[in-house]
């Protein structure tokens, strides 16, 4: 292999460089702008709902889609691990509690059994993740919330342009989140979009927008710039020279990261409550618009993992056949991850989300998780690793990568 695959990259183009450069030369509208009107009708009109307000992040689309729902101390909200433990801060800071659902092992999605055992009569809302792209089941979620009387918001960050029965994720709930963070299906660096049916809950939710501040013209900037950066430094060739220097210096990163300290440790800062800027609405309405080969370039590529895989004693995800993913990327476990980065290392920067059930957590109990009340998800997050699916990932290049692979057992 030509190259070392990175871990995100591959959804941007030269022409999405093109439209940020041109932000940058002539910022006038960098921060405000009909972009970010036309990024949320498009949105909105992909999801196939009435309404999408954009954030500066997902995990504030949740905040607001929560706070809109009345949701606040006293009440719980149920979603699954493994999760990003920001999921969990935004239900904290609404002072609701966040309570933990087991994962099925075959696709990380939410155990239903499991989670109807943590059901209180303070139960509000399930959060349903569907995730690495892969849709939850559905028909069984909309069942166990009605049931019970809880609101269901969708976790749809690692899932637009997936399906179940033909209809897109994040129209089956009262409402969803999705994310735009750069190692999404999209990337706008940073970014957020809550969506909904519901024009009352759409108005909340629009008015706490109307609160959050604009983001400075600097963080625009800086999320310009790294778009542009990491478009010429995912390139594979250049990649592979690049990702062993940021190696050699370590993690020390010039550039905006997404997770701040403070939400490591569970907490949330009050500037993360931004708008998206114009210039970010601007490219991601130009992904948006090549969606629809961006998610069948995923299903391509996922489709040989999934063989190869199974060819070499892998298990590869199952899920229901209503389900179409979109694959954000392509999980499996094996016996040794340490094993298998190693091994793998000299051709990919293999992923290794989730490696705790709250991803990013510096402890899980930050978020309230108490060790031991999940078994599945702790296990996934010793053992999952994952694939990329992006448009730098060639067909020969899925050979190459199991074929690097350590041998396996059944895992
Ligand atoms: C499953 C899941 N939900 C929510 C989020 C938060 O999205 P954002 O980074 O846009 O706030 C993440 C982040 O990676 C995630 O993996």
């Amino acid at each position: 292999m030509n190259g070392k695959l990175s871990l995100l990259g591959g959804t941007t183009t030269a022409g999405d460089c093109r439209a940020a450069l041109g932000y940058l030369l002539r910022p006038r509208r960098l921060v405000r702008g009909p972009s970010i009107g036309t990024f949320e009708r498009a949105f909105a009109e992909r999801v196939g709902v009435r309404h999408a307000c954009s954030f500066a992040t997902g995990r504030v689309g949740l905040y607001a889609i929560l706070r809109a729902l009345g949701i606040g101390s006293g009440d719980e909200v149920l979603l699954q691990v493994p999760t990003h433990s920001v999921v969990a801060n935004a239900i904290r800071h609404t002072g609701a509690r966040p309570v933990y659902a087991d994962c099925m092992p075959d696709n990380w999605n939410l155990d239903f059994d499991h989670a109807a055992r943590q059901v209180t009569p303070r139960t509000r809302a399930l959060v349903l993740q569907h995730t690495f792209g892969i849709p939850a089941d559905l028909d069984a979620a909309i069942r166990f919330a009605d049931g019970r009387r809880l609101v269901v918001i969708e976790d749809c960050v690692h899932a637009l342009g997936a399906t179940w029965r033909g209809c897109p994720v994040g129209s089956f709930g009262r409402a969803a989140f999705f994310s735009t963070e750069e190692t999404k299906m999209i990337s706008t660096t940073m970014g957020g979009m809550a969506v909904t049916d519901d024009d009352a809950l759409m108005e909340r939710i629009r008015a706490f927008q109307g609160t959050c501040a604009w983001p400075p013209r600097w963080l625009t900037v800086r999320y310009l710039v790294k778009l542009l950066a990491y478009h010429l430094l995912t390139e594979p060739r250049v990649h592979r020279v690049v990702r062993a220097a940021y190696e050699a210096v370590g993690e020390a990163q010039p550039l905006p990261r997404p997770t701040t300290p403070e939400e490591l440790h569970g907490g949330w800062r009050p500037d993360l409550e931004q708008r998206l800027a114009n210039a970010q609405a601007a490219i991601g309405l130009r992904q948006l618009g090549r969606l629809d080969a961006n998610v069948a370039r995923r299903r391509a590529v996922a489709q040989r993992y999934a063989r190869l895989l199974a060819g070499r004693g892998f298990r590869p995800p199952g899920y229901p056949e209503e389900a179409a993913p979109s694959w954000v990327r392509y999980p499996f476990t094996v016996p040794d991850r340490s094993g298998a980065v190693r091994a793998t290392h000299r051709h990919v920067v293999l992923g290794t989300w989730f490696t705790s059930v709250l991803e990013e957590a510096l402890t899980p109990g930050d978020g309230e998780y108490v060790a031991g009340t999940c078994p599945q998800a702790e296990d996934a997050a010793r053992h999952l690793v994952n694939f990329p699916t992006h448009g730098r990932v060639r067909q020969e290049d899925t050979v190459t990568l199991v074929d690097a692979l350590p041998p396996t057992r059944q895992c």
